[in-house]
């Protein structure tokens, strides 16, 4: 652990790391643009520059390890200097075209250029122009002109994706990030670039121009797209989500996620949400109020005894929702039988990275629960009530009664659900705070990014409701930690876990 100086200020580091690094332990930002900490050092951009005690010139601190002894400079004259006459080179031929540019707001070369420069252009002569809207591939759009070559994107497809798919072409100021001919950027995590770009050169086909980024709010939350859980940060704005972008975590994604999963959040604002409960009638489904919703409920259950109902949770609601129906049912109907079903995909994307082929976000969270798979029995069931739309396929392998009754609980209205009798409308991951256990065991936190629309809730929250209505005792839950309180006493796997012990990282289950 060499001990070195920062600005004077004495530490103890750990061996091996760079400047940026160093620096950063003692609250110093040095400003970088190619330097990425997942990445391999590039060291182009020279934005990076200290002053190192006793050396002539200025270094380039990613690509400097610290030493036994080592006093270097952030914010030295030489140091501010060299970071003006860097800031003005690169903006040279940039089109400072902030209005409308979708990085405005995020952009390294705006932050830097206020902090470090602000300086009205010298440049009289007339700018470089290049290509302003090139496809690269089917998710990520290229302004040429706003690339500062910094090859953050090249490296990140060579290293992380595995995928050597960008380069650059042409030589001084005509150079050009490319793609191979006929070989666009498609490979599964392309959007990453986007992500890591510290200007605008690269963006999103699906966040372009649809949200100033000052006006979003972001809250931490998990991806449900598959068993992997990517930590994300969602940002939202009046009730609508308009992108997922990666939170760094270690353990579960490094800083990372793949194109598919930042697509999960459409459904979350799609049309067709549910936002109030439907019953059967002879019309077919018709809209009531919850309270209505809450009796019926009451009713088709009033005869109904536990060996001829049959309770599904779902892999892809929350460990709060599927473990409030398990106790809902076990207190008030003795020995009801219970399963889990799981969304399946007949061709499911995976890799040996992150995509996992298992597109259910919370099958470790159920099975530790004690379900186990639907599987078709010889029994005849006279109700179910299920979590997420039960898929005819499901139904017809199942035998009931002839005045059976479904009950489910969906967040959206899908041609599918008229063969329910009553349907609760629920919240999607994105409004609601609770927990699911990815496939390495660790147990995740949902964060809200607003109130689901309408009269719709948590599974949990209806189920308590309904008790409460029906005299029963059980479930009484009225806060998520609540819930989960009783699954960790409760449950084995979840012993000793909380909340706060969850916290944004995650924590993994008790080893059985
Ligand atoms: S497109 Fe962005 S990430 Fe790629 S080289 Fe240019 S500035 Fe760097
Ligand atoms: S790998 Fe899975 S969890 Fe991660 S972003 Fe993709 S779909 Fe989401
Ligand atoms: S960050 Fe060091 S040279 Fe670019």
């Amino acid at each position: 652990m060499p001990k070195i100086k920062v600005d004077n200020i004495e530490t103890t580091v750990p061996d091996g790391i760079n400047l940026i690094e160093a620096a950063k332990l003692v609250g110093k930002a040095v400003p970088h643009y190619c330097y990425h900490s997942q990445l391999s050092v590039a060291g182009n951009c020279r934005m990076c520059l200290v002053e190192i005690e006793k050396q002539p010139k200025l270094q380039i601190a990613c690509n400097t390890k610290v030493q036994e002894g080592m006093s270097f400079f952030t914010e030295s004259p030489k140091v501010k200097e060299a970071q003006q006459f860097v800031l003005e080179f690169i903006l040279v031929n940039h089109p400072i075209d902030c209005p409308v540019c979708d990085q405005a707001g995020e952009c390294k070369l705006q932050q830097y250029y206020m902090k470090y420069d602000a300086r009205p252009s010298r440049f009289e002569e007339t700018k470089v122009h290049k290509e302003k809207a090139i496809e690269l591939g089917p998710n990520v759009m290229l302004d040429m002109e706003r690339c500062i070559l910094c090859s953050r994107c090249v490296r990140f497809c060579k290293e992380i994706a595995e995928e050597d798919q960008l380069c650059f072409s042409q030589r001084g100021d005509h150079t050009m990030l490319t793609t191979f001919p006929d070989r666009p950027l498609d490979n599964p995590y392309s959007v990453n670039t986007v992500d890591i770009c510290p200007v605008g050169a690269l963006t999103s086909k699906d966040f372009r121009f649809q949200q100033r980024v000052w006006f979003l709010k972001g809250v931490e939350t998990i991806c449900t797209g598959c068993a992997t859980g990517c930590n994300v940060r969602m940002d939202h704005n009046q009730g609508k989500v308009f992108r997922l972008v990666p939170r760094d975590n270690e353990a579960v994604n490094e800083a990372w996620m793949c194109d598919e999963g930042r697509l999960t959040y459409k459904p979350v604002n799609a049309e067709n949400r549910l936002r109030h409960p439907l019953v059967k009638t002879a019309e077919g489904l018709r809209e009531v109020r919850m309270e209505t919703a809450l009796e019926k409920f009451g009713e088709l259950l009033k005869n109904i005894s536990g060996h001829v109902l049959l309770g599904i949770g779902s892999a892809e609601f929350t460990n709060e929702d599927n473990y409030a129906l398990i106790r809902f049912l076990q207190e008030n109907f003795p020995v009801p039988h219970l399963a889990y079903t799981a969304r399946e995909v007949e061709y499911p994307s995976q890799d040996d990275y992150l995509i996992s082929a298992d597109k259910n976000p919370n099958r470790a969270g159920v099975t530790a629960m004690g379900m186990k798979p639907l599987a078709s029995e010889d029994r005849k069931y006279q109700c179910l009530i299920g979590l997420g739309p039960i898929s005819e396929s499901t139904l017809t392998a199942l035998s009931f009664e002839k005045d059976h009754k479904v009950i489910v609980f969906a967040t959206h209205r899908e041609a599918s659900l008229d063969y329910a009798d009553l349907v609760f409308p629920v919240a999607t991951f994105a409004e609601l705070t609770g927990t699911m256990v990815n496939r390495q065991g660790r147990v995740q936190m949902l964060r809200p990014a607003f109130a689901p629309p309408g009269e719709s809730k948590t599974v949990w929250e209806i189920l308590s409701q309904a008790a409460r209505l029906m005299s029963r005792a059980k479930p009484a839950y009225t806060a998520p930690e609540q819930v989960f309180a009783d699954l960790a006493e409760l449950v084995p796997a979840f012993k000793g876990l909380n909340y706060e012990l969850i916290g944004k990282q995650g924590a993994l289950l008790t080893k059985q």
